[in-house]
Protein backbone atom coordinates (compact mmCIF):
# COMPACT_ATOMS: atom_id res chain seq x y z
CA UNK A 1 0.00 0.00 0.00
CA UNK A 2 1.40 3.52 -0.69
CA UNK A 3 1.35 7.09 0.80
CA UNK A 4 -2.37 8.08 2.64
CA UNK A 5 -4.02 10.55 2.52
CA UNK A 6 -7.11 11.96 4.55
CA UNK A 7 -9.53 14.19 2.04
CA UNK A 8 -11.91 16.62 3.48
CA UNK A 9 -14.97 18.80 3.41
CA UNK A 10 -15.67 21.00 6.25
CA UNK A 11 -17.96 24.01 6.58
CA UNK A 12 -16.86 24.84 10.40
CA UNK A 13 -13.57 23.28 11.06
CA UNK A 14 -14.89 20.39 13.18
CA UNK A 15 -14.26 17.79 10.22
CA UNK A 16 -11.47 19.50 9.28
CA UNK A 17 -9.94 19.19 13.18
CA UNK A 18 -10.70 15.17 13.00
CA UNK A 19 -8.68 14.84 9.40
CA UNK A 20 -5.81 16.94 11.02
CA UNK A 21 -6.02 14.00 14.02
CA UNK A 22 -6.08 11.40 11.64
CA UNK A 23 -3.23 12.83 8.98
CA UNK A 24 -1.15 13.25 12.31
CA UNK A 25 -1.55 9.87 13.31
CA UNK A 26 -1.33 8.03 10.19
CA UNK A 27 1.82 10.34 8.71
CA UNK A 28 -0.80 10.81 5.99
CA UNK A 29 -1.18 14.11 3.83
CA UNK A 30 -4.15 16.21 4.31
CA UNK A 31 -6.03 17.14 1.45
CA UNK A 32 -9.21 19.03 1.02
CA UNK A 33 -12.05 17.86 -0.78
CA UNK A 34 -11.38 19.91 -4.47
CA UNK A 35 -7.68 19.09 -4.47
CA UNK A 36 -7.90 15.22 -3.93
CA UNK A 37 -5.19 13.36 -5.77
CA UNK A 38 -3.87 10.21 -6.09
CA UNK A 39 -3.30 8.63 -2.96
CA UNK A 40 -3.72 5.12 -1.32
CA UNK A 41 -5.58 4.67 1.21
CA UNK A 42 -8.25 7.31 1.49
CA UNK A 43 -9.97 8.80 4.31
CA UNK A 44 -12.95 10.15 3.60
CA UNK A 45 -14.37 12.66 6.35
CA UNK A 46 -17.34 15.15 5.79
CA UNK A 47 -19.97 16.38 8.15
CA UNK A 48 -23.74 15.07 7.88
CA UNK A 49 -26.03 18.07 6.61
CA UNK A 50 -30.36 17.24 7.05
CA UNK A 51 -29.76 14.20 7.70
CA UNK A 52 -27.91 13.63 4.62
CA UNK A 53 -24.51 13.21 2.76
CA UNK A 54 -23.04 16.22 2.20
CA UNK A 55 -23.05 17.68 -1.24
CA UNK A 56 -19.32 18.27 -1.66
CA UNK A 57 -18.38 14.79 -0.23
CA UNK A 58 -21.11 13.35 -3.23
CA UNK A 59 -19.73 15.63 -5.66
CA UNK A 60 -15.97 14.09 -5.47
CA UNK A 61 -17.39 10.82 -5.52
CA UNK A 62 -19.80 11.35 -8.59
CA UNK A 63 -16.10 11.87 -10.83
CA UNK A 64 -13.95 10.14 -8.75
CA UNK A 65 -11.58 6.92 -9.94
CA UNK A 66 -11.08 5.24 -6.59
CA UNK A 67 -10.37 1.98 -8.24
CA UNK A 68 -7.28 -0.05 -6.43
CA UNK A 69 -7.78 2.20 -3.29
CA UNK A 70 -8.62 1.56 0.22
CA UNK A 71 -11.37 3.72 1.34
CA UNK A 72 -12.36 4.75 5.03
CA UNK A 73 -15.14 7.20 5.46
CA UNK A 74 -15.84 9.09 8.29
CA UNK A 75 -18.64 11.35 9.49
CA UNK A 76 -19.39 14.23 11.84
CA UNK A 77 -22.33 15.41 13.01
CA UNK A 78 -23.85 17.71 15.82
CA UNK A 79 -26.17 14.43 17.10
CA UNK A 80 -24.74 13.04 19.82
CA UNK A 81 -26.59 10.09 18.59
CA UNK A 82 -25.32 10.11 15.34
CA UNK A 83 -28.62 9.83 14.18
CA UNK A 84 -28.79 9.01 10.28
CA UNK A 85 -25.17 8.45 10.47
CA UNK A 86 -25.76 4.39 9.61
CA UNK A 87 -27.51 5.49 6.71
CA UNK A 88 -25.36 7.92 5.48
CA UNK A 89 -22.46 5.92 5.89
CA UNK A 90 -24.52 3.23 3.76
CA UNK A 91 -24.71 5.67 1.38
CA UNK A 92 -20.97 6.47 0.91
CA UNK A 93 -20.27 3.08 0.87
CA UNK A 94 -22.33 2.19 -2.28
CA UNK A 95 -21.14 5.26 -4.00
CA UNK A 96 -17.32 4.02 -3.08
CA UNK A 97 -17.94 0.49 -4.41
CA UNK A 98 -19.31 1.69 -8.00
CA UNK A 99 -16.52 4.43 -7.92
CA UNK A 100 -13.79 0.77 -7.75
CA UNK A 101 -13.04 1.38 -4.55
CA UNK A 102 -13.01 -1.07 -1.25
CA UNK A 103 -14.54 0.06 1.77
CA UNK A 104 -11.79 -0.48 4.80
CA UNK A 105 -14.12 1.16 7.01
CA UNK A 106 -16.26 3.72 8.96
CA UNK A 107 -16.81 5.81 11.81
CA UNK A 108 -19.24 8.44 13.27
CA UNK A 109 -18.48 11.11 15.33
CA UNK A 110 -19.58 14.32 17.23
CA UNK A 111 -18.69 17.53 16.09
CA UNK A 112 -20.34 20.86 17.15
CA UNK A 113 -24.04 22.58 16.49
CA UNK A 114 -23.89 24.55 13.21
CA UNK A 115 -21.85 27.47 13.08
CA UNK A 116 -19.94 26.29 16.08
CA UNK A 117 -16.16 24.05 16.10
CA UNK A 118 -15.32 21.09 18.55
CA UNK A 119 -12.79 21.54 20.89
CA UNK A 120 -9.40 19.23 19.55
CA UNK A 121 -9.48 17.30 22.67
CA UNK A 122 -13.16 16.07 21.90
CA UNK A 123 -12.84 15.36 18.28
CA UNK A 124 -9.24 13.18 19.83
CA UNK A 125 -11.62 11.11 22.18
CA UNK A 126 -14.20 10.59 19.21
CA UNK A 127 -11.20 8.98 17.33
CA UNK A 128 -10.01 7.15 19.34
CA UNK A 129 -9.31 3.43 18.84
CA UNK A 130 -10.30 3.67 15.18
CA UNK A 131 -7.96 1.19 13.18
CA UNK A 132 -7.78 2.74 9.95
CA UNK A 133 -3.78 1.91 9.91
C1 LIG B 1 -26.72 22.93 6.59
C2 LIG B 1 -26.40 22.07 7.80
C3 LIG B 1 -27.19 20.94 8.06
C4 LIG B 1 -26.88 20.11 9.16
N1 LIG B 1 -27.64 18.97 9.38
C5 LIG B 1 -27.33 18.13 10.41
C6 LIG B 1 -28.08 16.92 10.65
O1 LIG B 1 -29.01 16.57 9.93
N2 LIG B 1 -27.73 16.14 11.71
C7 LIG B 1 -26.70 16.47 12.56
O2 LIG B 1 -26.44 15.71 13.51
N3 LIG B 1 -25.95 17.60 12.36
C8 LIG B 1 -26.26 18.43 11.31
N4 LIG B 1 -25.51 19.59 11.10
C9 LIG B 1 -24.41 19.90 12.02
C10 LIG B 1 -23.03 19.55 11.45
O3 LIG B 1 -22.96 18.21 11.01
C11 LIG B 1 -21.99 19.78 12.56
O4 LIG B 1 -22.02 21.17 12.89
C12 LIG B 1 -20.56 19.37 12.18
O5 LIG B 1 -19.75 19.46 13.34
C13 LIG B 1 -20.02 20.32 11.09
O6 LIG B 1 -18.73 19.92 10.66
P1 LIG B 1 -17.72 21.05 10.11
O7 LIG B 1 -17.35 21.90 11.31
O8 LIG B 1 -16.57 20.27 9.63
O9 LIG B 1 -18.42 21.83 9.03
C14 LIG B 1 -25.80 20.43 10.02
C15 LIG B 1 -25.02 21.57 9.74
C16 LIG B 1 -25.31 22.39 8.65
C17 LIG B 1 -24.44 23.59 8.38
Amino acid sequence: MGHAAVVFFSRDGSTKRAAEVLANRMGATLVELHEAQASNPLILAAPIWAGNGNPAMNGFLDQADLRGKTVHILTVQADPDHGSSKAVLDHYRRRVVEAGGTVGGTRAITGASPGKTAEEPAIRDALEGWEIG
